[in-house]
């Protein structure tokens, strides 16, 4: 089975073309970052006119490059939200003229569901029960995941999702926009000597990165004020180093709650290596069977949203042509 994904969410446009859930035949993505960076983050009235621009370009080339045609294709995925609306619709509307033209079923696909699908693009995916950690720039969630279709939300942020307060701290220490790449760059020449403290919430699997941003925000203005200089390796290595930790930490906490030994890695904040590096070492030692998709595959792209959308229509989920974008999708 041929799956054609779609993923116009944000900043990223995206066509993929799936076999059977795990197989990527192609998977186009056109980054806007260098558009977006020039207003230091997403506008996005600007996205929505480029996925416009460039969507129906990359559908025509993955198409060509895949040696398939239009009948081969069983399927249409597309993501339905979280995200901008107007981006969103765009993705939708070109996935339901194709539905509609090539007379083919149709399925909308939560943007972070996709995400945790990333992890099965491979000949051997998670088996259920596990924990999912979605970090990106919109979500920094913990999941029991128990079947395709079934999801438990055991914690989330109560402010920024991790990415987002990468991106904010790399603003403060004028490292430009996308932070997150921009923080991990910094951070390889830097040491750990601000001890951050540790974030506390009510709830123990539940996040928040207000208060690390502050402590940030008072620690460079205290600087400034002393007239000294900006450690601003050390100070990305810092607080990269307790966002981690402090993830790390909730992850085997519902590991542990929930008697799972899995645990699957999804969303942008994933690509980072120091991330990776930390959850690889932890998860040897405790036992706990990892996964993380590669790095091209944990930003926005369309193979994952194919992926989850091969295996929500096995499940029985089929939309119909009014089929509309969700900017708010909960998947609880
Ligand atoms: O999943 P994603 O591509 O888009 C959303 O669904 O939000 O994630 C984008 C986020 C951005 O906030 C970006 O700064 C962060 O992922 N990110 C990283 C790294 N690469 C991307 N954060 C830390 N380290 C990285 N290497
Ligand atoms: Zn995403």
């Amino acid at each position: 089975m041929y799956i054609l994904g779609i993923e116009t969410s944000c900043d990223e446009t995206s066509i993929a073309i799936v076999k059977d859930g795990e197989e990527i035949i192609e998977n186009l993505i056109f980054s806007q970052i260098e558009t977006h960076k020039i207003f230091g983050g997403v506008v996005p009235e600007v996205a929505s006119r480029l996925h416009m621009e460039v969507l129906n370009k990359i559908f025509k080339l993955a198409m060509e490059k895949s040696n398939l045609s239009l009948k081969d294709i069983d399927l249409i995925s597309v993501t339905q939200g979280p995200g901008l609306v107007g981006a969103l619709w765009i993705g939708i509307t070109f996935a339901k003229t194709l539905a509609y033209a090539l007379k083919k079923p149709l399925v909308g696909v939560n943007h972070l569901v996709g995400h945790i699908f990333a992890n099965f693009l491979r000949k051997d995916p998670p088996n259920f029960p596990f924990i999912s950690l979605v970090v990106s720039g919109g979500h920094t969630e913990w999941i029991l995941v128990e079947d395709y279709d079934r999801y438990r939300l055991l914690g989330k942020t109560l402010d920024d999702a991790a990415g987002e307060a990468f991106d904010k701290v790399a603003r403060l220490l004028g490292l430009g926009y996308p932070g997150g790449p921009a923080i991990e760059k910094a951070a390889e020449k830097g040491r750990l000597i601000f001890d951050f403290p540790k974030i506390k919430c009510e709830r123990e699997l539940d996040i928040s990165f207000s208060g690390l941003k502050t402590s940030m925000l008072y620690l460079i203005k205290n600087l400034q004020k002393e007239g000294r200089e900006i450690p601003i390796n050390d100070l990305a290595f810092s607080f990269q180093y307790r966002v981690i930790e402090e993830l790390l930490e909730r992850s085997f906490i519902a590991l542990n709650k929930f008697q799972t030994s899995t645990l699957v890695l999804a969303g942008g904040v994933v690509a980072n290596k120091y991330l990776q590096k930390r959850f690889s070492e932890v998860s040897k030692r405790e036992n706990i069977k990892l996964f993380m998709p590669p790095p091209i595959l944990c930003t926005d792209n369309a193979a994952m949203i194919a992926s989850a959308g091969y295996y929500l229509y096995n499940k029985g989920k089929v939309d119909g042509l009014d089929l509309s974008a969700d900017p708010s999708l909960e998947i609880f």
